[in-house]
C-alpha cells in the first residue's frame, strides 16, 4: 500500500519528508520519491528500491525547502521502477497518490490524443497530466484539480503541488486514507498518522469527496464533487508511535483481517462490467480466444495459498465446468505432471517469491502449459514469469498469517471462474450479472462477518489450553477446514487437523473424546443435512461442538456447544465469510497463549528456500 507525505511550514521539508516516509515504510513499498520546491522550480527523486537509495541519491547536496510532497510506493500497475515511482509531473503539477484510478486507460488513450506525453506505466500519471490540461484553458490550480477530479473513478488519496501557486498543497480524499497533522504555522498530509507523530498530536481526517487547501496560515476543506465548504474537528492523538503504526490494532495480523472489506473492494475494483456482463480480461493478458481453447486446468501453490486453490477447483469446476487439478507446488515439480495441449496452469502466491511455486511454474512453463499467476506483489518473480497476472491489490500482508491474501485470491478466483464460464459459454448473462451483484455486496458483508470478533474471543478463552483442536467441512468449505487448522496451528503452536466431514468414520472420529474441540462449517448449502449427521456423530461421542452456520440458523445452534452465525452469500463466497471466524479464532487463542503472532516461530513469510 503506497504512503504519502506532505509538508508544508517554516522549517526545511526534506529531513521531514524522509522521516515521513521511514515511518510509512510498514506498509511495504517497492520505490520511494520526494518532490521539493527551491527556487529554480520543483526537483523531483525517486529511486526503485529502499528509502536509503533515495537519501543516498540527494546526500551532500545543500537542498532546502518549505514545501514538499513524497511517496513510497506499492506497485499495482507498471513494475516498481525508477520511471514509475512517484512523484509523478506534468508540467508544473507535481502528484503522489495511493489507490486506483479504475478507468486510466481511457483517460491516458483521451490525454494521448491532446498531445500528452506520458513516462511511466502507472495510473497515477493521469492525474497531473488532467490537472495540468484544465490549468491550461486558465482554471486556477485548485479549479483545475478539482475538475481533474470530476474525470477520475477508483479510489484515491492525492496529494499535489504546482509551480505556479508554490505556497500550497492540495490534499484529495475518496476511499483511500488521508490524514492532515496540525503544526504551529505548519502543516503535513499522510497516508497515516506515524508520518509525522514526532512533530504533532494534533490531525484532521477529511471524509471521502473532500479536499484539503494547505497554505501556513491554514486548512480549508470543502466537498470538491458539491464544491462547499466543509468544518471537520481536530482530534488529538494518544497512541504511541508502534501503535500508530498498526493503527491502533495489536497486531499486523488482526489489523489485515479487518482490512479485508477495504481489500476486497479493491480487488474487484475495476475488474468487471455489470452492464457487459463480463469480467475485464485485458489487464490480466488473457483473451476470451484463449479461454474458450483450455480445456484443462491446473492449480499449484503452497499452504494457504494452496487452500485457495483447492476452493478454486470448486468454483472452476461447478461455473465452467472445466477438470482442475489441484497440486501442492513442492509435490507438481517433481512429480512429471501430464500437463496436455489446451492446459492452464494457475498459480497462486501471495508473495510471488515462494521457491517451490516459482519452480513449479517453470515446470509448468517447460512442459507447454500457459501460466496465470495470481499474485499480491506486483513485480515479484511469479507475475513477470507468467504469461498472464490477475493481481489481487489487496496490499502488503505483513502478519505471517495469511488472511486478506487468501480471502482476495478466493474473490480473484471467483471472477476468473466466471470469465471462463462466460468464455466457454456455460453461465447466461443474467446468471452472470447476479453473481456480480453479490460479489458488490461481499465488503459490506465481511464488515458484518467481523462482527463476531467477541464471541469468537470468548470461544478463545474457553479453549486456548487444550492440545488439539479438530476442523471439519464439507464440499467447497472442506478446505475453510485446512485453513482454519494451518491458521492455528501455525500461531498457537495447538495440534490441529482439517478434514473433510465425511471421512470421519474413516479414521479420525477415533479421536473424539471429552476433551476434542470439533469446529464444524455448517452453511446452507446442499450438504446441509450430511454436514448435520457429522456433528451428531460427534457430539454422541462426547466432542465440544462449535458449528459456524448462516444467520437464522436454529437447528445447526441445537446441535452444538456454541454457534458463529454469519452473513448468507451465495455458494462461492460462502468460504471467505466462513474464514473470518476462523482466522480469528487462531488470532486469539495465539494471544492468549502469548506467542508471537506476526512472527510465529520457524516461520518466515516469504520462503524463497525449497
Ligand atoms: O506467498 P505465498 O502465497 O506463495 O506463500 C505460501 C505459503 O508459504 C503461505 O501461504 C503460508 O502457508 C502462510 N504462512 C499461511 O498463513
Amino acid at each position: 500500500m503506497c504512503g504519502i507525505i506532505g509538508y508544508i511550514g517554516t522549517k526545511n521539508a526534506i529531513p521531514i519528508l524522509i522521516n515521513g516516509l521511514k515511518r510509512l515504510e510498514y506498509r511495504g513499498y517497492d520505490s520511494a520519491g520526494i518532490a521539493f520546491l527551491q527556487v529554480n522550480g520543483f526537483s523531483v527523486s525517486r529511486c526503485a528500491g529502499k528509502i536509503r537509495e533515495l537519501e543516498r541519491s540527494i546526500r551532500g547536496e545543500k537542498l532546502r525547502a518549505k514545501i514538499g510532497i513524497g511517496h513510497t510506493r506499492w506497485a499495482t500497475h507498471g513494475r516498481p521502477s525508477e520511471e514509475n515511482a512517484h512523484p509523478h509531473r506534468s508540467g508544473g503539477i507535481v502528484v503522489v497518490h495511493n489507490g486506483i484510478i479504475e478507468n486510466f486507460y481511457e483517460l491516458k488513450d483521451d490525454l494521448k490524443t491532446k498531445g500528452h506525453v506520458f513516462s511511466s506505466e502507472t495510473d497515477t500519471e493521469v492525474i497531473c497530466h488532467l490537472i495540468c490540461d484544465y490549468e491550461k484553458k486558465g482554471l486556477s490550480f485548485r479549479d483545475a484539480t478539482r475538475a481533474a477530479l470530476g474525470h477520475l473513478e477508483g479510489a484515491y488519496a492525492i496529494g499535489v503541488i504546482n509551480e505556479s501557486e508554490p505556497d500550497r498543497i492540495l490534499a484529495v480524499k475518496n476511499d483511500s486514507p488521508l490524514v492532515i497533522g496540525l503544526g504551529k504555522k505548519e502543516f503535513f498530509i499522510a497516508s497515516d498518522i506515524p508520518a509525522f507523530l514526532k512533530y504533532t498530536r494534533d490531525v484532521i481526517f477529511p471524509e471521502n469527496g473532500e479536499m484539503a487547501e494547505i497554505t501556513t496560515e491554514g486548512v480549508s476543506i470543502s466537498n470538491f464533487r458539491k464544491n462547499r465548504k466543509v468544518t471537520r474537528k481536530a482530534t488529538r492523538i494518544t497512541w504511541s508511535p508502534t501503535m500508530a503504526e498498526k493503527g491502533g490494532y495489536k497486531h499486523f495480523m488482526l489489523k489485515e483481517i479487518y482490512e479485508q472489506p477495504r481489500a476486497i473492494a479493491d480487488t474487484i475494483r475495476g475488474r468487471f462490467s455489470l452492464e457487459k456482463a463480463g469480467v475485464n480480461l485485458d489487464e490480466f493478458g488473457l483473451k476470451e480466444s484463449l479461454l474458450k481453447r483450455v480445456s484443462k486446468i491446473f492449480l499449484v501453490a503452497c499452504g494457504t495459498s494452496w487452500h485457495s486453490a483447492l476452493i478454486g477447483k470448486y468454483m472452476i469446476e461447478d461455473m465452467a465446468r472445466i477438470p482442475c487439478e489441484v497440486d501442492i507446488a513442492s509435490e507438481f515439480r517433481y512429480r512429471q505432471p501430464l500437463i496436455p495441449r489446451g492446459s492452464l496452469v494457475i498459480v497462486i502466491t501471495q508473495s510471488g517469491e515462494t521457491a517451490d511455486t516459482l519452480a513449479a511454474q517453470r515446470e509448468a512453463r517447460k512442459l507447454g502449459a500457459r501460466v496465470l499467476s495470481i499474485c499480491n506483489v506486483v513485480g515479484s518473480t511469479s507475475s513477470r514469469e507468467a504469461h498472464g497476472v490477475f493481481y489481487t491489490h489487496s496490499g502488503p500482508e505483513i502478519g505471517v498469517a495469511s488472511t486478506k491474501a487468501f480471502t482476495t485470491q478466493l474473490t480473484a478466483l471467483y471472477l476468473f471462474s466466471i470469465a471462463m464460464a462466460k468464455a466457454k459459454g456455460k453461465l447466461k448473462d443474467k446468471e452472470i450479472t447476479e453473481l456480480f451483484s453479490e460479489l458488490l455486496q461481499l465488503p459490506e458483508k465481511v464488515e458484518t462477518a467481523l462482527k463476531i470478533d467477541g464471541a469468537v474471543k470468548k470461544i478463545a478463552k474457553k479453549y486456548c489450553k487444550v492440545r488439539d483442536f479438530l476442523y471439519l467441512g464439507r464440499g467447497i468449505n472442506y478446505p475453510i477446514a485446512l485453513e482454519g487448522a494451518l491458521k492455528l496451528k501455525e500461531i498457537s503452536y495447538i495440534h490441529a487437523e482439517g478434514y473433510p466431514a465425511g471421512e470421519m468414520k474413516h479414521g479420525p472420529i477415533a479421536l473424539i473424546d471429552n476433551d476434542m474441540p470439533v469446529l464444524t462449517l455448517a452453511p446452507n448449502d446442499n450438504v446441509y443435512e450430511k454436514i448435520l449427521s457429522n456433528m451428531e456423530e460427534v457430539k454422541s461421542r462426547g466432542g465440544k461442538l462449535i458449528a459456524v452456520a448462516v444467520e437464522g440458523n436454529r437447528k445447526a445452534a441445537s446441535h452444538s456447544s456454541e454457534t458463529l452465525l454469519m452473513p448468507e452469500t451465495n455458494y462461492y463466497l460462502t468460504p471467505i465469510i466462513f474464514s473470518i471466524p476462523l482466522h480469528l479464532l487462531a488470532y486469539h487463542m495465539a494471544v492468549l497463549k502469548k506467542c508471537n503472532v506476526d512472527q510465529p516461530r520457524n516461520l518466515a513469510k516469504s520462503v524463497t528456500v525449497e
